[in-house]
């Protein structure tokens, strides 16, 4: 077995899956079920099945195995996705590196780039150079502690260090300039450090490996305020939430998630215990973000700056947070001041009550459409309700769209009769619209049992496939391709496992053998006994209809007088019979 192999042996893809996806275990089969993270959905059609490990969604078609899954998650090369598989189960890596494809190489080096970063900015903080941005984070409240778990750092002003640091550790001007954390001079003559004094905060993969840096100016007259890194191939930024990795367990746990604006935000929320707090980094909120959020939770609490930009914020968020179906609360603090400076001024205990009385969107809304218009007259009450509307109806679930549109019509005295109105007009725009999944034939019971049979116990696969492989009937099998697989897999001697076989299907087939194996009725388990009287049942019917056929002809020669013809078939007929 290859390490490839072999890691997949060693691992359960309900574990890995389980790291970005809730699932829950379907019934007594060896399979769970949960949201599918790579389309928007409210039922469940995402599958993963642990004995065979591999994944399917029923809804957008994705499939594959744990390492594809990461690959595909986590947007990484295959060889950073094994490498990622490895370090998380404590499995030692080959030496041999140079099986790697060039991306992974390449990236490899832009990992280390940063890693090489984050400990000499945190150093630089440490060190006498330190003592100014030090001092900025006293005041700001940022305690020692808070400095480590969040590995803050100092880029320092001169703009050479990182770079000089990055030669001697052996890396070309290319490779600085790609890592993004470098820039080259306008006149070509060498490189300097990208973020020059700036309080650096490490943004992280959801794996939390460090990717990118956002960088705060520590002078006033510096701009911008903040920094970020540039995209590299491993920072997509409408990807990323920053402090995901550290925050995603406390969002299953505490079943919600915190949206703020701001680095500075999150650590002073996630000092304040909050530790399901993340925040954008300095871009507008992406479908991507929201449903990394929707993974390990759909409850959300946004909490963005009191000021008009924040408002802005707030209002386009809801947006995209509703069209993913999210379940939103708005916090909207008091005294203009932003999540830091509340912890700061109230608090930990104040901010947590403050989060814990937080409202549902629609009040933060329609206080918003109250500053707009005038809530006296009717046809400002009229606007202002066509001005919650959209949001109302990018809300999923019908019944909760109606429901909310009733309370928010209610709470600015909007006669209820237009609202239905509203309703009835956007339903049939949007009937228009409905995609129907595509309908599949249900795969045949004995067919589905064979191959349970044949894929889940090697003895039964040694009795049944000599025999089953010579069968006719096979060729009449609605799955008979997904046979023939795995005939020709056995004849190379190889273990038919899901992956190989998948790799050998074409679309139709590979939907088919998903749905035989995430069969909610299969049984988990089928003995060698049950799969070779299965095959002998269907050995003897196929006889008794090859019989029957040789005695139709009989028949028909006879009828046109054909002895000699007649006669080799009854030859024929007394050997099947024998
Ligand atoms: P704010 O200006 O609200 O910053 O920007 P803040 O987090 O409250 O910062 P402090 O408290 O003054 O230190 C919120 C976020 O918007 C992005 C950053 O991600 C920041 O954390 N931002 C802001 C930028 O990307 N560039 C900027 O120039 C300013
Ligand atoms: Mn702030």
């Amino acid at each position: 077995m290859d390490f490839v192999e072999q890691l997949k042996a060693s691992i359960d893809i309900v574990t890995v899956v389980g790291e970005y996806v809730r699932l829950r275990k379907a019934g007594a089969s060896p399979r769970y079920v949960g949201l599918c993270p790579f389309h928007t959905e409210k039922t469940p059609s995402f599958s993963v099945h642990s004995t065979h490990g591999f994944y399917k969604c029923f809804g957008c078609g994705v499939s594959g195995d744990a390492i594809k899954f990461v690959m595909e998650i986590e947007r990484l090369t295959f060889w950073e996705a094994i490498k990622l598989l490895a370090e998380r189960n404590g499995i030692p890596l080959p030496k041999r590196t140079e099986q790697a494809d060039e991306e992974t190489r390449r990236n490899a080096r832009l990992y280390e780039m940063h890693e090489l970063a984050v400990r000499l900015y945190h150093d630089a903080l440490h060190s006498p150079a330190g003592r100014e941005a030090k001092a900025y984070l006293s005041r700001r409240g940022v305690r020692g502690g808070m400095i480590e778990e969040f590995s803050l750092g100092l880029a320092e002003r001169g703009g050479q260090v990182l770079t000089r640091a990055l030669e001697r550790a052996g890396f070309s001007h290319e490779e600085m300039e790609l890592s993004g954390l470098v820039l080259r001079r306008q006149d070509g003559s060498g490189v300097y450090d990208r973020f020059r004094g700036r309080l650096m905060f490490p943004i992280h993969s959801e794996s939390g490996k460090t990717i990118a840096f956002g960088g705060r100016a520590l002078a006033a007259e510096d701009e911008p305020k903040y920094l970020n890194s540039a995209e590299t191939p491993i920072y997509r930024k409408s990807w990323i939430l920053y402090n995901l990795h550290r925050a995603k367990d406390g969002i299953r746990k505490n079943l919600r998630g915190v949206l703020v604006e701001g680095y500075m935000d999150v650590i002073g929320v996630y000092s304040a215990g909050i530790k399901e707090v993340v925040a954008t980094c300095g871009t507008a909120l992406t479908p991507m973000q929201v449903r990394s959020l929707k993974r390990h939770s759909d409850h959300l609490v946004l909490n963005f700056d009191p000021d008009t930009a924040g408002s802005n914020a707030t209002e386009k968020s809801l947006q995209v947070l509703l069209e993913e179906g999210m379940r939103l609360k708005v916090l909207s603090l008091s005294g203009g001041l932003d999540p830091d400076e509340y912890v700061q001024q109230k608090g930990a205990d104040g901010y947590r009550q403050a989060l814990d009385q937080a409202r549902g969107y629609f009040f933060w809304l329609a206080d918003r459409a109250r500053g707009k218009y005038d809530m006296n007259s009717a046809d400002g009450r009229i606007a202002g309700f066509q001005f919650l509307l959209p949001a109302i109806q990018r809300m999923p679930d019908k019944l909760e769209r109606l429901a909310v549109a009733n309370d928010v019509a209610d709470y600015l005295r909007v006669e209820s009769g237009m609202v239905l109105d509203h309703f009835r007009r956007a339903a049939s725009e949007r009937g228009a619209a409905v995609v129907r999944s595509s309908k599949q034939e249900p795969p045949d019971p004995t067919e589905t049992f064979l191959l349970h049979a044949i894929l889940s116990n090697a003895e039964a696969r040694r009795e049944v496939l000599p025999v089953l492989s010579q069968m006719g009937a096979v060729r009449r099998f609605k799955a008979r391709r997904i046979f023939e697989a795995i005939f020709r897999i056995v004849e190379g001697h190889q273990e038919p496992t899901f992956a190989l076989l998948e790799a050998r299907l074409e679309e139709g087939d590979r939907n088919l053998l998903a749905s035989v194996l995430m069969a909610e009725e299969a049984a988990p388990e089928v003995s060698t006994d049950q799969a070779v009287a299965c095959v002998r049942k269907l050995r003897a019917a196929e006889q008794a209809t090859t019989r029957s056929d040789v005695k139709a002809k009989i028949k028909e020669a006879e009828r046109r007088g054909d002895l000699q013809q007649a006669m080799a078939l009854m030859r024929e007929l007394r050997e099947l019979e024998s």
